[in-house]
């Protein structure tokens, strides 16, 4: 059954890809954005070019602390929340300001709105970064949450609002926590989009510490299907990692990236920034068996999407706007 729903952050890497997703299937979307500086715009309305027009779609140009949230809900039953400003190494400092906008405020603001609507099922993108460095792996969802960078604390807040807003309101909600997504779109602060640009450019490329890390990977298309799947099912379990199913060292993923495009990388190793984590890896198995999840993509295969995409707009990225 086609449904309305609500999609915030639609201009953003994921959120675009969800919105054309759910119009595939037939469901009538409202994607709402406020474009914030943090990266190109022009990368933002590429990526909300893929659905604006579609029948179904419809976009409201807006921040949540400011728009009217209780009309633009409206009928929708889903409200799929991806809006934040993201980003671990730039969560520290002034920058710090944006964060408590953009996740804890802007959060609350879309809660306070629901506090009534108890029809409406609400799923929340949070991060493998409420982990920070566990050193329990693969991680499982009920372990004790101490996030490594002020990104990571505002979404451990974000769910205990969630978790309050369900207790006090009824609120009807699911928190995934998405582990590091890549794919066509990906923003470009992101490490995996920085190394194929500069394989796809010749230059020498950065690595944070010394290539040994590891992350859980999830292609873009398996964390839509996940957030979709968590989103139409009546869960037991309100918390959710969302990972890609295998996890991969840095330096090995470097090598996959060197054979699709077909140049050697020239690695300068530093310092490990701070929030930066040595390991990731999603227990999926709660995903799994409460909703389906099935992650599908192996990293050879998505990453030579995400090289075809990058080297499609590469001269474009840095134009100015
Ligand atoms: N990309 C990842 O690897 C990853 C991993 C874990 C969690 N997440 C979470 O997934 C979500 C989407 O991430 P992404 O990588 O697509 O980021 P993104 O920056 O590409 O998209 C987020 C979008 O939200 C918009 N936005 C921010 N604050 C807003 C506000 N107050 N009102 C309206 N729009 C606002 C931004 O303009 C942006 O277009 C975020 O919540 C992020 O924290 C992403």
């Amino acid at each position: 059954m086609p449904k309305k729903v609500l999609v915030t952050g639609a201009a953003g890497f994921i959120g675009s890809h969800l919105c054309e997703e759910l119009l595939g299937r037939g469901d009538d979307v409202i994607g709402v954005d406020c474009f914030t500086d943090y990266y190109p715009r022009f990368l933002k309305q590429k990526s909300l070019d893929a659905v604006q027009g579609k029948p179904g779609f419809r976009f409201v140009e807006g921040d949540l602390n400011d728009l009217d949230l209780p009309s633009l809900i409206g009928d929708r039953s889903i409200v799929y929340h991806l809006a934040a400003q993201a980003g671990v190494r730039a969560s520290w400092g002034q920058e710090f300001d944006a964060y408590i906008n953009h996740n804890i405020r802007a959060t609350q603001q879309l809660l306070e709105a629901l506090k009534e609507r108890t029809d409406i099922r609400f799923v929340f993108a949070s991060s493998s970064s409420v982990y920070g460095k566990t050193t329990t792996l693969p991680t499982p969802e009920d372990v004790v949450l101490r996030p490594n960078s002020p990104y990571g604390a505002t979404k451990v807040t974000c769910e205990d609002l969630l978790a309050l807003y369900r207790e006090n309101w009824g609120v009807d909600y699911c928190a995934l926590r998405y582990f590091t997504v890549y794919g066509p779109r990906q923003r470009p602060d992101m490490g995996f989009h920085k190394f194929l640009r500069a394989l796809l450019e010749q230059r020498p490329l950065d690595v944070f510490g010394d290539g040994s890390q590891s992350r859980d990977c999830t292609f873009v298309a398996d964390i839509v299907r996940a957030t979709i799947q968590a989103g139409d099912t009546r869960t037991k379990s309100q918390v959710f990692n969302v990972g890609g199913g295998s996890r991969k060292v840095l330096k090995d993923i470097l090598g996959i990236m060197e054979d699709i495009v077909g140049t050697k990388a020239r690695v300068d190793y530093g310092q490990v920034e701070r929030g930066d984590v040595p390991h990731t890896w999603a227990d999926i198995s709660r995903s799994r068996e409460e909703f389906g999840y099935n992650p599908r993509t192996p990293v050879e295969e998505g990453l030579r999407q995400e090289a075809e995409w990058l080297s499609g707009i590469v001269q474009e990225i840095d134009r100015p706007g």
